[in-house]
């Protein structure tokens, strides 16, 4: 599996979902040329969230082109239905939401026994501390910063508390996670994420805005290490 680096350098994970879906062969090109840390796959379902976007066939064929970290965030139902079939199409971290899963602690045994990084994503709502339990099998938590279902929405500032909170207990238990952030990332709060504790930023709507996506990458890097 394509690795990702230390969780103490700050990593930029765009989201596919967000680009131009009838040109996606050459979207992961540019962001092979960006030299994006991760390419972050959104998998909605029309039941978890409102909208449909790609899946498991899109997934296999993006395996296909590129060897860049595939860190996989599944907004659906039942995930413990259909996990194995996205570790399976090419995954490198898959996430699960903790507020759809019937026995999350099995599902991050599973994705760890399939020799991938094992991710929790928790809704604005949910707090960390539903999670505190299962943090030895874990290698990424996604903290949400806008509710799950869109790009481009407004990131919720309240959110703020619960990074800082959630990255010093980390810190404290010496816990080596990664903490994504995903939801209205931009180069005006990028910087304050990383200094908050984030190690992943997933950008949709800051990198596919219509112009350079290489320079966008580039403004978002430089934004989140300024500072
Ligand atoms: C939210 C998704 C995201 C999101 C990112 O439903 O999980 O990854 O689309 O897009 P921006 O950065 O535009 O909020
Ligand atoms: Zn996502």
């Amino acid at each position: 599996m394509s690795k990702l680096n230390s969780p103490t350098k700050i990593k930029i994970a765009p989201s596919l979902a967000a680009a131009n879906l009838l040109q996606l062969g050459d979207e992961v090109k540019k962001l092979e040329q960006a030299k994006v840390d991760a390419i972050h796959f959104d998998v909605m379902d029309g039941h978890f969230v409102p909208l449909l976007t790609i899946g498991v066939p899109i997934l296999e064929q993006v395996r296909a082109v590129t060897s860049l970290h595939l860190d996989v965030h599944i907004m659906v139902t039942n995930p413990d239905d259909v996990l194995d079939d996205y570790l399976k199409a090419g995954a490198d971290t898959l996430s699960f939401h903790i507020e759809a899963a019937r026995h999350a602690h099995r599902l991050c045994t599973r994705i760890r026994q399939a020799g991938k990084r094992a991710g929790i994503a928790l809704n604005p709502a949910t707090h960390w501390q539903n999670i505190e339990f299962l943090l030895p099998e874990l290698d990424q938590v996604t903290l949400m910063t806008v509710n799950p279902g869109y790009s481009r929405q407004q990131h919720i500032l309240t959110m703020h508390n619960k990074i800082g909170e959630f990255a010093n207990f980390c810190r404290a238990q010496n816990y080596a996670i990664d903490i994504c952030i995903d939801g209205g990332v931009n180069l005006g709060n990028a910087s304050t994420l990383a200094q908050l504790g984030a190690t992943i930023l997933v950008a949709g709507g800051a990198v596919f805005n219509g112009g350079n996506t290489v320079e966008s990458v580039q403004a978002l890097r430089a934004a989140a290490t300024a500072g």
